[in-house]
């Protein structure tokens, strides 16, 4: 078997790795093709040396560009290394232009498509990442997906949940591991070991790179304003490099960078920034993949959005929107810094991610379809299942897996009074309502 990842971005390195190591650990064959999307060192070989994986075997060098010409040459890129590697199933990360693009090609192309961190939806269509998810979704045969809440996202759109497997987040796995060595190593970073984080109080990681906010003056200017009365903490800024740009082009760059208790620094890597965001009272950030570090990391975030695609976060509690309200970010900055107990029941969250095996179970799936001819891509043989769609309520002790044996069917959706669950093989259905198709 030969397993292609592609990827492109900081996010995608870092919750690939898992899943790269995984693979060579048990001797299958693999490549790995990188977009170039990101391409200074910061965002991109800083993270191949802290993750330990080895640097990509393809990089086809896209650089940044708009969407459709940064996508359009990502597709002739990927097409040209899997005609020539033809590899089994080709995987691709979460949500941005390199899944996009990976996914549209491997499934033309008739190669199975491995969507890690698929079925998240912020139903928001005017974020490119909403797009791109959905997109590889509706091209992918297997799904890796961090919760039952984002397979029932799948499920109510109609995807197969043979195909589903809740393995939790790779982003547990990474932080995890790294953490305990990031401890071992220290601090690498000279902009960061100079802030002498170790005996510094009241950190607030502050991170932010997500279109709808950076390049929108009013909601940066927001931002700013509320950073500008948290001058009790000690806010510590890694910044994005599409953030550092449109700050200067809005020229308020220096008015953030000379505030005594800001500390704008370049993106950090990965074992600095876990030490970091583990020492840290606050997380403030717009990113998706923070959201989920900070709970697994027991840190409190405010996130700086309206909507989330990680929804989990928030009702476990580890997690509350501010969006780019100064009031609202204020209000809940102060709640935390200054109410132990609402701060300690936020650091308590349970983290919905899993128990960092994501990868392991991941690449078990990964082989056992292998094994069983199913990464094969074929046009279907019998007529599609809309004629043979059915409901019915269960009133007897029975698990999914047993009705679908005995009644030869897949179950599509169950509800359980008004929440719906994941039909989970052993879930009992007693008492339960549930759709299915029959199979011949
Ligand atoms: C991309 C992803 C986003 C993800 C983020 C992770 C898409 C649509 N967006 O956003 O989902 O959350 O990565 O960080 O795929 N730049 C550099 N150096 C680099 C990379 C970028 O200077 O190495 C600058 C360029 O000016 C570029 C801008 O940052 O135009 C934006 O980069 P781009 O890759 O288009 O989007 P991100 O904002 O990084
Ligand atoms: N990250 C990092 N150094 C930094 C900032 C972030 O290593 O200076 C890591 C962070 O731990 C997380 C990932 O980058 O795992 C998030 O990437 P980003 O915010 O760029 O993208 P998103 O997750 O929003 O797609």
């Amino acid at each position: 078997m030969k397993i292609a990842t592609i990827l492109g971005t900081r996010p995608e390195i870092i919750k690939m790795a898992p899943i790269i190591d995984e693979i060579s650990k048990r001797g299958i064959d693999q490549i790995v093709l990188h977009t170039g999307q990101h391409y200074d060192k910061e965002m991109s070989d800083n993270f191949f040396r802290d993750l330990e994986i080895p640097t990509p075997d393809y990089n086809i060098h896209v650089g940044s560009g708009t969407h459709g010409k940064q996508t359009g040459l990502m597709m002739k890129g990927i097409e040209e290394v899997l005609l020539d590697e033809k590899p089994d199933i080709v995987l691709v990360q979460g949500d941005t232009n390199a899944v996009l693009a990976g996914a549209l090609v491997a499934s033309k192309l008739h190669i199975a498509v491995g969507h890690v961190e698929a079925g998240l939806r912020s139903f928001d269509m005017t974020m490119p990442e909403e797009v791109n998810r959905r997109a590889a979704d509706v091209t992918s045969t297997m799904y890796f997906i961090p919760t039952e809440e984002s397979a029932i996202n799948l499920l109510a759109e109609g995807f197969s949940r043979k195909n589903m497997f809740v393995t939790g987040n790779t982003v547990v796995d990474a932080c995890f591991r790294h953490l305990e060595i990031a401890k071992k190593r220290g601090i690498g970073e000279k902009s960061l070991s100079e802030l002498d984080i170790e005996h510094m109080d009241n950190i607030l990681t502050l991170t932010m790179h997500r279109a709808e906010n950076v390049d929108d003056k009013h909601r940066v200017m927001n931002i700013i304003g509320a950073l500008k009365e948290l001058n009790d903490m000690n806010i510590i800024f890694p910044i994005h490099p599409r953030t550092k740009n449109t700050l200067q082009n809005f020229g308020l760059f220096d008015e953030l960078n000379n505030m005594e208790h800001v500390h704008i620094i370049k993106p950090l890597g990965y074992l600095d920034f876990l030490q970091l965001t583990s020492a840290s009272t606050l997380i403030l950030t717009d990113s998706g993949g923070l959201q989920e570090e900070a709970i697994t990391l027991n840190v409190p975030a405010l996130t700086l959005r309206y909507n989330t695609e990680r929804p989990e976060t928030v009702a476990a509690g580890g997690n509350i929107l501010v969006g780019s309200d100064k009031d609202v970010i204020l209000e809940n900055a102060r709640k935390i810094l200054d109410d132990k107990e609402f701060a300690d029941k936020m650091k308590n969250a349970k983290n919905p991610y899993g128990m960092g095996d994501s990868a392991k179970l991941t690449v078990d799936a990964i082989e056992d379809y292998y094994n069983k001819g199913l990464l094969n891509i074929a046009a279907p043989e019998h007529i599609m299942d809309s004629f043979t769609r059915k409901m019915t309520s269960i009133e007897k002790d029975i698990t999914v897996g047993e009705f679908e044996e005995m009644e030869k069917a897949l179950i599509r959706m169950v509800f359980d009074g008004e929440k719906m669950r994941f039909p989970a093989d052993d879930l009992n259905l007693n008492g339960m309502l549930i759709t299915y198709d029959e199979r011949e």
